[in-house]
């Protein structure tokens, strides 16, 4: 084993994982997985160990892992503190407690003052029509916890809505969000180590559609300098009082007038940052890989002027025509097709706007219609 190898653990077998190993192997890191099955992305790329196995699973993963990390916000809480009585766990409990839940993410921005959308957390349908006659309409109704691709979410626009909002996401505790008026939204990928270095990438543009990340543009077009440190001041916040280690991400609203406005976080590597595995300097997963192996964190600048990361959802499509493509990576998570699914994505780079938008009009399969 070279100095600065280790054994990483991860709780999760999907794509995320998948990546982080294809970014760790170079550094000559080993991984191994907590998955379902052996159908699942990252099966062949470390130590499968299975739920269905009957050994005490966790042991198994600790035992082999110098390091724990995890590819979801719904990862267990009480697992993570088990654990990390023995083993390092990265990004640590407090990160994984209040991203797991839409409330605590938003009295932490407002206790670091970070700006976001007015926010009122219910637990009754009473409680909904106090806090709608308080906050006014429209606003966005979201569970507090579990929410992904726009799943248990409502947009309230009228009074008469409340009842049905309550049947349909309700009978749990729900959050209720003042409806941000965006131009844009972005995200901004950024890491810190347990050195206390701090590194961020530039911010990117998201479009969705049906609750869905689709494309992002990377850097997002005109973002002045400005704002860029603006958004930089609120992540290092964020990795400061959370003692954060490894990649965070934060989404936002860019609102008329450029102000921005946070909507979520997340405590990993995230979707609107794989770009950066073909676009920029270190990837979020070397980059994640790095800072939770007490590595130096690698340079986040982009290689090129512009850069695209396009997602395959639901079919996998005419993928060999990308291969094709001069200034196009394929990346496919080795997934079965199914409705809404992430079963890939595509990375495209250009040297201006206009032939970004070429190799976007190319990509025209797999974008919505
Ligand atoms: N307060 C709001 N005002 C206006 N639009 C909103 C608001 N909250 C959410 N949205 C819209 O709904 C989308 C999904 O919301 P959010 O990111 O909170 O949910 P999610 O299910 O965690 O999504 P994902 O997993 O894709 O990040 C946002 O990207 C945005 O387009
Ligand atoms: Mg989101």
């Amino acid at each position: 084993m070279t100095p600065i190898s280790k054994n990483i653990g991860v709780l999760g077998a999907g794509q995320l994982g998948r990546m982080l190993a294809i970014a760790g192997y170079p550094l000559g890191q080993k991984f191994g997985f907590l998955g379902i099955s052996d159908d699942e992305p990252s099966a062949l790329l470390g130590h499968m160990h299975k739920q269905s196995d009957d050994v005490d699973i966790y042991k198994k993963l600790v035992d082999f892992a110098d390091v724990i990390t995890y590819e979801s916000e719904n990862t267990d809480v009480e697992i993570v503190r088990m654990i990390a009585k023995t083993t390092p766990v990265y990004p640590a409990e407090k990160s994984l407690f209040v991203s797991q839940h839409r409330g605590r993410e938003k009295a932490m921005f407002d206790a670091l003052n970070i700006p976001c959308a007015p926010y009122k957390v219910v637990d009754s349908v009473e409680a909904l029509k106090v806090a709608v006659a308080e906050m006014g309409l429209p606003a966005v109704l979201k569970t507090t916890t579990e929410g992904y691709d726009g799943k248990g979410q409502f947009v309230l626009k009228s009074e008469d809505q409340i009842e049905q909002a309550w049947s349909e996401i309700g009978g749990r505790e729900l959050i209720l969000e003042g409806f941000v008026d965006f131009m844009r939204e972005l995200s901004i990928v950024a890491v810190r180590n347990a050195n206390d270095e701090h590194v961020y990438y530039p911010l990117v543009q998201n479009v969705h559609h049906e609750g869905i990340l689709r494309y992002t543009i990377a850097p997002a077009r005109e973002i002045s300098e400005e704002v860029q440190k603006q958004a930089e001041s609120y992540m290092k916040s964020l990795l400061d009082e959370l003692d954060h280690v490894g990649v965070l991400t934060v989404e936002l609203f860019e609102t008329t007038g450029n102000q921005l406005v946070v909507n979520e976080m997340a405590p990993r590597v995230h979707n609107s940052g794989h770009w950066t595995i073909d676009g920029a300097m270190t990837s979020q997963f070397e980059n994640h890989v790095r800072a939770i192996t007490g590595l130096p964190l690698g340079d986040t600048a982009p290689r090129q002027p512009l850069a695209a990361m396009v997602n395959i959802i639901g079919e996998t499509g005419p993928v060999e025509k990308v291969l094709t493509m001069p200034k196009a990576h394929l990346h496919l998570y080795d997934k079965a097709e199914r409705k809404g699914r992430k079963l890939g994505h595509i990375n495209v780079m250009a040297e201006n706007e206009e032939e970004l938008f070429e190799q976007l009009k190319a990509l025209g399969d797999f974008l919505p219609k």
